[in-house]
C-alpha cells in the first residue's frame, strides 16, 4: 500500500524547521512506526525518532499525529489515511525538540523524580516479614500502575503549556500510584507536597491527558483522586481546594450551587471585595446569578 505523510523536520543545531512530504510502500497492517522505519530505510536515513519495544511497553515512540499525541507503534497507518488525508507527524508538545521527532525528556524525568516515585520507607528499612497486600487494595492503583512514561499526556497538557513548572499529569498520576499504595508511609507528606503551587490544584481539567493516554491511565482522574485525598487529610489551603470544597458544601446544604458565595468562600472576603467592580461589570451581560 502506498502511503503519503508529512513530517515536521527540525535541526537542533541550526534551529531550522521544515514540513517535508514523503511517500513509501508499506503493508496494510503497518503501524505508523513501521512507516517511519520505511521512510528512514528507503527514503531519508537522516530522519530521527525514538523506538525500542514496538509493542506499547517501553514508551519511547510518543509523537504527534495531526496535532495529537500517540504511540507510533500503537497507531495503524491505514486508519490515518483511510479518509484520503495526508497525516502530519511532529514531535510531542511541551518538551524541547532535539531533532525531528525526538524530544528532550529531561524536564519530564525531573518532575517524575520530584514526586519521589518509590515506597517510603524504602527497601533499606524493609521489615523481615513480607508485606502482602490484598488484591482489592492494589486494584485502587491499578490504572496508575499501567503508566509507561511515554509523555503523551504531558504533550497535550494545557496547564503545562501556560505554566512549564506545573508538575503535570504523568508525575501526578505517579504520585497517586504511591499515595494509594497501602504500603507507603509518607501519604500526608506526599499530599502536602503535591498540593503546593504548580501541583494538584493547577490542573485546568481539560481532560486532554485522559483522551490521549495510550494505556488507559486516565491521569486527570488520578489528579482528582489526589485532590480528594488531600481534602480528606485536611490539606485545603490552596484556592482550588477551597473552591472544590465550597461546591460540595453548597450542594450538600441547599442542593444547588450558591455562586454568589463562591468567591468569598474561595478567595476570602478581602479579595472578594476587591472583585466587586469586576462582578458589577458582569451584571449587564447577565452573567451574575441572583444572590438569593
Ligand atoms: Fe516501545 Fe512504542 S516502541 S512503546
Amino acid at each position: 500500500m502506498k502511503v503519503e505523510l508529512k513530517i515536521w523536520r527540525y535541526d537542533g543545531a541550526t534551529g531550522q524547521k521544515a514540513l517535508r512530504p514523503y511517500e513509501v510502500d508499506v503493508s496494510a497492517e503497518a503501524t505508523l512506526l513501521d512507516t517511519l522505519d520505511a521512510v528512514k530505510d528507503k527514503v531519508d536515513g537522516s530522519l530521527a525518532y525514538r523506538k525500542s519495544c514496538r509493542m506499547m511497553i517501553c514508551g519511547s515512540c510518543g509523537m504527534r499525529v495531526n496535532g495529537g499525541a500517540v504511540l507510533a507503534c500503537k497507531t495503524r497507518i491505514a486508519d490515518l489515511v483511510a479518509d484520503g488525508s495526508v497525516p502530519v507527524i511532529s514531535a510531542m508538545g511541551n518538551l524541547p525538540v532535539v531533532k525531528d521527532l525526538v524530544v528532550d525528556m529531561a524536564p519530564f524525568w525531573d518532575k517524575m523524580r520530584s514526586v519521589e516515585p518509590w515506597l517510603q520507607p524504602g527497601y533499606d528499612q524493609a521489615t523481615e516479614i513480607e508485606n502482602i497486600v490484598e488484591q482489592k487494595r492494589m486494584d485502587v492503583i491499578h490504572k496508575e500502575s499501567l503508566c509507561i512514561n511515554c509523555g503523551c499526556c504531558v504533550s497535550e497538557c494545557n496547564s503545562m503549556e501556560s505554566d512549564p513548572d506545573f508538575l503535570g499529569p504523568a508525575a501526578l498520576a505517579k504520585g497517586f500510584r504511591f499515595v494509594g499504595d497501602t504500603r507507603d508511609g509518607a501519604t500526608v507528606e506526599r499530599l502536602e507536597r503535591y498540593s503546593e503551587a504548580h501541583g494538584i490544584w493547577d490542573c485546568t481539567r481539560c481532560y486532554f491527558c485522559n483522551e490521549r493516554c495510550p494505556k488507559g491511565v486516565d491521569p486527570r482522574d488520578a489528579i482528582a483522586k489526589l485532590g480528594a485525598e488531600a481534602m480528606k487529610a485536611g490539606i485545603d489551603r490552596d484556592m482550588g481546594a477551597r473552591h472544590a470544597k465550597w461546591f460540595v458544601t453548597s450542594a450538600k446544604t441547599t442542593g444547588w450551587l450558591r455562586e454568589t458565595e463562591l468567591v468569598p468562600k474561595t478567595q476570602g472576603v478581602v479579595k472578594a471585595i476587591k472583585e466587586i467592580k469586576f462582578a458589577m461589570s458582569l451584571v449587564p451581560k447577565g452573567k451574575v446569578p441572583p444572590p438569593f
